[in-house]
């Protein structure tokens, strides 16, 4: 019988087995399951076979995606024969009798857990010595004329947060394109992109030759931009240098030493807040964002832009968890000033640093104001950014000449296929006109 609401299952299939035979068939007068049926076949629950089958009337073959809801499997699903040969396990469902034929090779690699490519343990974390001196950095001109230094350097972005971008054409709105060659650009209020140069009557400290502290941009949003690019158009005579410090690390480092600030920075929410003439913004999440397995996710701090911490629920002592707060606030933040763990290195005119804006803080030291230091900065998402590395790598895997495999269940079996719509970062956008900078913005 068809799943209800989905097409016909299996029909041009041919038979997989026998079915279950009539002493083992489903009971008219009690519903149960017939004797010998299993909640599970090869290790694997049998709501999770019957959810995953891959046959053409559950998952669209032309793009792998789901044509069935979870509702639309029985409750109590079961198997009632599962059978195996080199291949492939072939699994027969009560009580509708529906058929599913599963390689065993990609059954296999459903058994390893799921990896969060956002959460700690897929990155590298690190202190300044293990970036050798500074960040990884490629070519712009390499970038655009070569896949593997694409992949390359998109990958080292997603593993170490970081990646500079030498030899970026030192015209405004080239860092758009940028931007443009990893992902997309994450417009905002501040435009497509802003400006960081000495204001006459700066409205924020980054339009002075004051030094920055280790921050996060933007922590006032929600979704918060990850990721962020700075493009160098001109530099300072003297200082304006800038620093790059791990936030996951630091973390870390604060959760080994100090584990109580640890927990109450990943247990507190706090409120970042932006306001001027056009916008009004904020958003009240964790310092250290975590996920459910307790590792580090995401990183907010900005001395700048963080309100007066708040009770989060009603009663309590407000006075003594008000201290416990900004005693850890000022703990994590010590660790971030550490030396060791800040690369530093200086923006030359062509330069583009970009890094991942949950993950690594950002700083520079003073300079004379009277300098004509002038950057040009653009917002972008780690999961554009990650979507383009993907499609590199599925292009590595490729003949030359061969179109991008439709995927299928041995290959992503949860994305769409839509290969000819790959971000290709030698069309990257044509950088547009700057947008007029907002006196008021505060990166
Ligand atoms: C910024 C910022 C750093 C710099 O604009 O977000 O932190 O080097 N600038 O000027
Ligand atoms: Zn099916
Ligand atoms: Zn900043």
């Amino acid at each position: 019988m068809p799943i209800a609401g989905s097409p016909s299952p299996v029909s041009t299939d041919p038979p997989l087995s026998t079915g279950p035979s009539a002493s083992t068939g489903p009971s008219a007068s009690t519903g149960l399951p017939p004797a010998g049926a299993a909640a599970q076949a090869g290790g694997f629950a049998a709501a999770w076979l019957r959810a995953n089958c891959p046959c053409a009337g559950c998952r669209d073959p032309g793009s792998g995606q789901r044509l069935v809801s979870i509702t639309d499997q029985p409750a109590d699903v079961r198997v009632t024969e599962a059978v195996a040969d080199r291949d492939d396990l072939r699994v027969t469902f009560w009580p509708d009798g529906h058929q599913s034929v599963f390689r065993r090779s990609w059954l296999a690699r459903q058994s390893a857990p799921a990896a969060d490519e956002r959460a700690q343990d897929a990155r590298r974390l690190w202190v300044a010595a293990d970036l050798g001196g500074g960040p990884p950095a490629w070519a712009w001109p390499d970038y655009l004329a070569s896949a593997a230094v694409r992949e390359d350097c998109l990958a080292t972005l997603m593993r170490d947060g970081i990646a500079l971008l030498r030899a970026v054409p030192r015209e405004p709105g080239a860092v758009l394109a940028v931007a443009a060659g990893m992902g997309y650009v994450r417009e905002t209020n501040y435009g497509r992109l802003f400006d960081v140069r000495v204001e006459a009557t700066p409205a924020n400290l980054a339009f002075t030759g004051l030094p920055i502290a280790p921050h996060t941009d933007n922590p006032y949003r929600d979704p918060v931009p990850t990721v962020q690019l700075l493009h160098c158009l001109e530099t300072a005579v003297a200082g304006g240098d800038s620093g790059l410090v791990d936030g996951f690390r630091a973390a870390e480092l604060l959760r080994a030493a100090d584990p109580d600030a640890f927990g109450l920075l990943a247990a507190t929410p706090v409120t970042f807040a932006y306001a001027d003439a056009t916008a009004s913004l904020q958003a009240t999440r964790p310092m250290i964002g975590l996920d459910p397995a307790g590792r580090i996710r995401e990183i907010r701090f900005n001395d700048r832009s963080l309100q007066p911490w708040r009770p989060a629920g009603p009663a309590g002592d407000a006075v003594a968890a008000a201290a416990a707060f900004y005693a850890a606030y000022r703990a994590l933040a010590q660790v971030l000033l550490r030396p060791e763990l800040m690369v530093t290195f200086r923006l030359e005119p062509g330069d583009c640093i970009v890094f991942d804006n949950t993950r690594i803080l950002h700083a520079r030291t003073g300079f004379a104001a009277s300098g004509r230091r002038h950057l040009q900065g653009c917002y972008a998402d780690l999961d554009g950014v990650s979507s383009t590395l993907a499609v590199l790598r599925r292009g590595a895997r490729q003949p030359p000449g061969q179109p991008a495999a439709v995927p299928d269940q041995a290959a992503v079996p949860d994305q769409a296929a839509a290969p000819d719509q790959a971000a290709v970062p030698d069309q990257a956008a044509v950088p547009d006109q700057a947008a007029a900078p907002d006196q008021e913005a505060m990166p």
